[in-house]
């Protein structure tokens, strides 16, 4: 490759490059106000972490009406996410992973293993919160993270 490539290849990476979407051009008026943009879009995070981002930006000065703000964040969070973690298959997930996975306590974590061994695998979420001493709800808020 000619080192002429490599600098082009450089070039169109290093400047930031919106996709269109609503909220495009209130992101690219509001976000480059104080600071290149690149460092507007650095973060991967879930539309909670841009909205936290959003709010410090409004507190340290950044213009704009809040429908503006909302459209931002929208976009930002639509464009920008966290990156996908991938779902855990509980029928063959380890203690330790349903631990962390779930953020359950390790007497829960092994509820669930003891749970699988007797009574064979899980087929829902429901199934799932049959075992005794585990959080329904805590499940319930996780189950995205699951798979069967
Ligand atoms: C009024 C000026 C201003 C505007 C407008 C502004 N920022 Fe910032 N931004 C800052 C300052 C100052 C910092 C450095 C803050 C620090 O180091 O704590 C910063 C830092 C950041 C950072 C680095 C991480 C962090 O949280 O410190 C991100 C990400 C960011 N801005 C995103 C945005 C986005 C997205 C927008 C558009 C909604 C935006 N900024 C608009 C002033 C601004």
């Amino acid at each position: 490759m000619s080192s002429y490539l490599i600098l082009a290849l450089f070039a169109t990476t290093a400047w930031a490059q919106l996709p269109d979407g609503p909220g495009k051009a209130e992101t690219e008026r509001v976000c480059k106000q104080c600071h290149e943009l690149e460092r507007s879009l650095s973060p991967r995070q879930d539309r909670a972490g841009w909205q936290a981002t959003m709010d410090k930006m409004v507190a340290l000065g950044a213009k704009g009406t809040q429908q503006e703000f909302n459209l931002i964040v929208d976009y930002m969070a639509a464009n920008f996410p966290a990156p996908a973690v991938p779902r855990l298959n509980v029928n063959q997930a380890r203690a330790v992973e349903l631990e962390s996975a779930l953020t359950l306590t390790r007497t829960q974590a092994a509820a669930i293993i003891q749970y699988r061994t007797k009574n064979g695998d899980f087929k829902s979420i429901n199934d799932l919160k049959k075992v005794p001493g585990v959080d329904a709800a805590k499940l319930e808020a996780k189950k995205d993270r699951l798979t069967f």
